[in-house]
């Protein structure tokens, strides 16, 4: 009866069981994995209600692109990334997660592939699935930061393949593009015929400056660019439901993109109307949303770092930016083994590496968003561990 592409695997996992032991015997958890900015003390004030509240909200009157005045205040925030979009080249979606499946349906008929880097964030394998997609993987190579590894991309590539993803700077290596690595990939897409999709959500969370790094991409006469952003992150306003693509790139190709997106978007109709008409006055506000979640995980990442020391069994991985921070551990035991022990003996959890696909083992991987208080108690633990 049912589709063989929602056919998961929802047998409950070890790590889940041992969680679940925890909290029916009382015992409280430290949580490292909490990334819902509004569990963790960093609530938007009030005031942002009060922008949804306007009377012409209660009008429907629907634009397959999003209102005007929505993209031009996206197109107007992308300047500050050195992008110069107009308006009518940005299309509204409810999430980033739903540009992916817009982007995939543009661009893939069933059993096409994606190229997505390895070690990355695991929503892709869903997000693919439901559109029947296949996903292939290309290596991000840590060599003391972490590199795109092109070699190993240019090989992934099939006749299948339609798009290759970046996440800059990518969950959870919180690596950013550097600016030598964007034109060969730039240049590669437009040999090749692919269309390089940037997930830019995490682009304005960089720690320092460092001119190499690329913030946001803009395919230029070289290739078609779906560039992903939105206020889940950049406003931490996931509860609103507000992202966006930005298409750059050659004429025709990026044109009849936006056509065809256009399309699919009416299909669907996703974005609601107060948050559309809000959109202007909340991207205003970015500055003041975004600062109090920058300062935490800058906060936490200070955190980590003083706990790492040369007889930590633990080591810090160089972070550049997001709300992650990866931990080699060592091998002793299996990352299933450490995590499930770490929660059921020590209160702490912590995501496995293999989780985010890392090509070996053995990493950790922890939220920087968590309170301060549960965040140190719990590193000190996890650095501890043996
Ligand atoms: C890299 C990356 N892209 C996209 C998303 C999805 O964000 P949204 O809330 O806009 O769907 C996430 C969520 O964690 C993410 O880590």
């Amino acid at each position: 009866m049912f589709s063989s592409r929602t056919r998961w695997d929802r047998a409950e996992n070890r790590l889940a069981r041992a969680i679940g032991a925890r909290r029916e015997k009382g015992e409280a958890i430290l949580d490292l994995t909490e990334s819902n900015p509004t569990r963790v003390g960093l609530m938007a004030p009030a005031g942002v209600l009060e922008l949804l509240a306007r009377p012409e909200s209660l009008a429907y009157a629907p634009d397959p692109r999003g209102r005007a005045a929505a993209r031009e205040a996206v197109a107007t925030d992308a300047r500050r990334r050195g992008v110069e979009p107009a308006p009518d080249q940005v299309v509204l979606t409810a999430s980033t997660s739903e540009a992916y499946a817009l982007a995939f349906k543009l661009l893939c008929d069933p059993g096409d592939a994606v190229l997505v880097p390895r070690p990355s964030y695991p929503l892709f394998d869903f997000l693919a699935d439901l559109e029947s997609v296949r996903v292939d993987r290309y290596a991000l190579a840590l060599d003391g930061t972490w590199r795109l590894d092109l070699e190993d991309l240019r090989r992934a590539i099939s006749p299948e393949t339609r798009a290759v993803v970046v996440v800059n700077p990518n969950n959870p290596t919180g690596s950013f593009v550097r600016r030598d690595e964007l034109g060969a990939l730039l240049d590669l897409c437009g040999e090749r015929g692919l269309v390089l999709i940037s997930d830019e959500v995490f682009a304005d969370y960089a720690f320092g400056r460092d001119p190499r790094r690329v913030a946001a991409i803009d395919g230029g006469d070289r290739a078609l660019v779906l560039s992903f952003g939105g206020i889940s992150k950049s406003c931490g306003l996931p509860q609103l439901k507000l992202a966006w693509i930005v298409a750059t790139g050659p004429e025709p190709l990026r044109s009849e993109a936006l056509a065809r997106l256009e399309i699919a978007a009416d299909t669907y109709l996703s974005v609601g109307t107060p948050v559309q008409q809000a959109a202007h006055d909340i991207l205003a506000r970015l500055p003041e949303l975004q600062a109090p979640i920058a300062a935490r995980v800058r906060l936490n990442l200070d955190t980590l770092t003083g706990l790492c020391h040369s007889e930590s069994p633990a080591t810090l991985l160089d972070v550049e930016g997001g709300w992650c921070a990866v931990l080699r551990v060592p091998a002793t035991v299996s990352e299933e083994e450490r995590v499930c022990r770490l929660v059921r003996d020590r209160g702490v959890l912590v995501h496995p590496g293999y989780f985010f696909d890392f090509g070996s083992e053995a990493y950790v991987v922890v939220s920087l968003l968590p309170d301060p208080e549960t965040f140190g108690r719990g590193a000190e633990i996890l650095l501890a561990d043996p």
